[in-house]
């Protein structure tokens, strides 16, 4: 297939996943490479265009991240974001100079060109708010370059070359800030690099499952299915293309949410919608004899890490040697990883870690490789996923492992089971009740992006009736977070927690006490443990 493809190439700007998955909003393929990539290789690419992010950097210092001049000769157009804004005019013959003062924050912008027809700023009105964050700035344009827009303290907000497709920009189109930043990266890639829009997900779907077929031919897949959504749309996936050639183990740990060991079975097992080998290992008396006593949390995620490996790893010697090992890595994931460039490698959960090393395979298949979170479950329901499965919040790899504080024991596990069930399920009602009474498109502002409830190790005194109790305290936990580095709590309405309260009381025996938490990340994190 050939795919229309973006280079998004990255100087270490902190937003380049983001303007990756801005551009994959315009229905158009890309893909984040180093500042290292090398010209040939770039050639190779068959690019329709070139995005150069942000980066924290000053780009006329020896030893800045740079690209040759030849970048811009290539006759694709080439946008310039920020940091790269500053480094295509400083490479092409124009000035960057140290401000007095930071530009940052919401900027009122005025736009003096680019608002014609396939102009950069089509449809952008001539006054507009962008989010700027910079030192230095363009104090002279590169030659051939026009001023396209300028803010009351930085002359060149937007500079373009159109004859050559050379675009700068100083702020940052891909944050929501910028009020017409999506419209500015819609016009960039789709009429200037004359993108015609192929990246949709049921093509994406179509297309894999035809690519898995090739590969796959008459092997054997085995994956590890967690009941998350990237390895739930893998199964899905490989399912749809080979069918029966495909094995899913389903670990259940017993430290999942309530119900979602049969709700995974339902999905995935005989009597659900795909067509594979379903094996389901029910290790929960295993992980708790082993967990047995262990209080520190650390050690506790590695028990229960190495015991996954143990229990897959005697699942597949039972199945013997399969061609591939399917994995539900997605696109950040890759990126995270390391690029080789300036981006620094932030991920460090990793859930399903050190598999490969233990099972018999020929080679590893990846088909979420190229996804992003939201393409994933654009695939997901493309290919008939339940939504709720889909648009599951996210839940460690240990589990309700790292929400009980302190030793887990099978009665811990069923509390906060159950604790965790009614907060869910008031929080789904609150939220079902606000679309109806407002707009059923939308979400309430409180919506947290993660919310559960979890276990202390406390117990208090309290009365019941007439009768004095000695029970733990649950502790909620909501948080809004967009990247799930820092978080706020989450302000869910009072009577909303009340009702939550009083039902856990009521409904879960042993518990006589329910906190909320409302630390933010940092100083917490958004697990307790
Ligand atoms: P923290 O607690 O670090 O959580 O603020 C950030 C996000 O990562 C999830 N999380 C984990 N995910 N294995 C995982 O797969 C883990 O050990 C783990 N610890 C935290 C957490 O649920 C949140 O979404």
């Amino acid at each position: 297939m050939t795919q229309e493809k973006i280079l998004v190439l990255d100087f270490g700007g902190q937003y380049n996943q983001l303007v990756a998955r801005r551009v994959r909003e315009c229905n158009v393929y890309c893909e984040i490479a180093s500042y290292k990539t090398p010209i040939d290789k770039i050639k190779e690419m068959k690019l329709k265009g070139i995005i150069l992010t942000g980066g924290p950097n000053s780009c006329y210092e020896e030893g800045a991240p740079t690209y040759s001049k030849e970048l811009f000769e290539l006759g694709i157009p080439v946008l310039g974001l920020c940091y790269g804004a500053q480094l295509m005019s400083h490479v092409l013959g124009g000035k960057v100079e140290r401000a007095a003062n930071r530009e940052y924050g919401k900027t009122k912008v005025y736009v003096d060109g680019g608002t014609g027809k396939n102009g950069l700023f089509e449809g952008v009105p001539a006054e507009t708010v962008v989010w700027m964050s910079h030192f230095d700035y363009i104090s002279k344009t590169a030659p051939g370059f026009k001023i396209l827009a300028h803010t009351d303290n930085c002359p060149v907000a937007a500079a373009g070359d159109s004859e050559k497709g050379l675009y700068a920009i100083q702020f940052h189109p891909e944050v929501l800030h910028t009020e017409k930043g999506k419209e500015i990266l819609f016009n960039f890639v789709r009429k200037i690099c004359g993108c015609s829009g192929d990246w949709r997900m049921d093509s994406f779907v179509e297309t894999t499952i035809k690519e898995i077929r090739a590969k796959v031919g008459n092997g054997r897949v085995l994956l590890a299915l967690s009941g998350g959504v990237d390895s739930s749309v893998a199964a899905g996936l490989l399912s749809r293309a080979i069918g029966k050639q495909l094995t899913c183990v389903f670990v259940d740990h017993g430290l999942l949410r309530k119900n979602e060991g049969d709700e995974v079975e339902a999905v995935f097992g005989p009597k659900g919608q795909f067509d594979l080998n379903f094996i389901r290992v029910n290790a929960q008396e295993r992980y708790y004899s082993k967990l047995a006593g262990v209080e520190e949390p650390e050690r506790k995620r590695k028990i229960i890490g190495e015991e996954f490996i143990r229990v897959f790893e005697e699942e597949a010697k039972k199945i013997g040697a399969v061609d591939f090992l399917a994995q539900g890595t997605i696109y950040p994931d890759v990126v995270e990883s390391g690029l080789g460039g300036e981006s620094a490698v932030i991920k460090s959960h990793h859930n399903v870690g050190g598999l490969p090393d233990f099972v018999d395979f020929k080679e590893i298949i990846e088909p979420l490789r190229n996804l992003f979170k939201d393409e994933v479950r654009k695939a997901g329901l493309e290919l008939g996923l339940p939504e709720k499965l889909v648009f599951r919040q996210p839940f460690p790899g240990p589990g309700l492992g790292i929400r009980i504080i302190g030793e887990v024991t099978a009665e811990k596990v069923r509390i906060v089971q159950d604790a965790d069930f009614i907060y869910r399920d008031e929080i789904a009602k609150a939220a079902e009740k606000w679309k109806q009474e407002n707009d059923p498109a939308d979400s309430p502002a409180w919506m947290p992006d993660q919310y559960f409830a979890a276990l202390t190790n406390m117990r208090s005194v309290g009365v019941m009736g007439d009768e004095r109790t000695y029970d733990y305290a649950v502790a909620l936990r909501a948080v809004k977070t967009i990247d799930f580095m820092t978080a706020e709590a989450a302000e869910i309405p009072f009577e909303v927690l009340q009702k939550v309260m009083s039902r856990i009381i009521n409904e879960v025996r042993g518990v006589n006490r329910v906190f909320y938490d409302l630390t933010s990340k940092p100083p917490g994190t958004i697990e307790l443990e």
